[in-house]
């Protein structure tokens, strides 16, 4: 019997929402594995990779795996970024959970996600402006970008995809992003980002 698959917190919530249904998905970074056996779980991926660079936090990702009884669907790679993943094995890959920062280095060392038919969804907890930077200068377009609030704190979840298309981002790009466009707190996330630069 398979347990019921939990709830996910807004957050990871958002970041599922933005996997096409169908794909094969990497979560770079896993900790609990909640997104890749929920997303298996709820049918909506028929397979899905639990990566991370530490062995404690995919330990963890296991027990997730075992309780909710994904061992046909979900399998555990000790992975530094993407670095153990083959570009034929997934189709989105999903970095949550990092610094703006690290998640930059990960995707700049990964050749093979300049691919349009690869989605990368990316939520930063730190230095968003620098990732979204990266992002423009890279050929990669940040295709939707939704604000989402947990526990009183704002996070934003970015799906992107490789274009070739190289932009000069201006400040607004970087700081705002697509956020702007679509989401309910969007503009608290807009006043959070003036009230910094002010401060800058
Ligand atoms: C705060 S947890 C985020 C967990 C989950 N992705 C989430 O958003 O709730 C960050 C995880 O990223 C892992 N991590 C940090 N750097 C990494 C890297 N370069 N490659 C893979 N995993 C990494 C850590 O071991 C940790 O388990």
């Amino acid at each position: 019997m398979r347990e019921h698959p939990f709830k996910l917190d807004a957050r990871l919530n958002m970041a599922a929402l933005m996997v096409r249904k169908g794909c094969i998905i990497a979560d770079i970074g896993t900790d609990h594995g909640y997104l890749p056996v929920w997303l298996t779980r709820k049918g909506i991926c028929p397979k899905a990779i639990a990566a991370d660079i530490n062995e404690m936090p995919l330990n963890k990702a296991k027990q997730t795996v075992i309780k909710y009884n994904a061992q046909d669907m979900v399998s555990l790679r000790l992975s530094d970024g993407i670095d153990k993943i083959n570009p034929d094995e997934v189709d989105d890959i999903i970095i949550a959970g990092m610094g703006g920062d690290a998640i930059t280095g990960i995707i700049a060392r990964c050749n093979w996600l300049k691919d349009s038919q690869k989605h990368l969804i990316l939520q930063p907890m730190t230095c968003a402006e620098r990732l979204r930077k990266y992002l423009y200068e890279n050929g990669y377009s940040i295709c939707q970008e939704e604000i989402v609030i947990e526990h009183g704190k704002m996070y934003t979840i970015m799906l992107c995809i490789y274009s070739g298309k190289i932009v000069l981002p201006d400040i607004k790009m970087m700081y705002i992003g697509k956020s702007h466009d679509s989401n309910e707190y969007a503009l608290e996330y807009l006043e959070k980002q003036y009230n910094r630069l002010i401060s800058i």
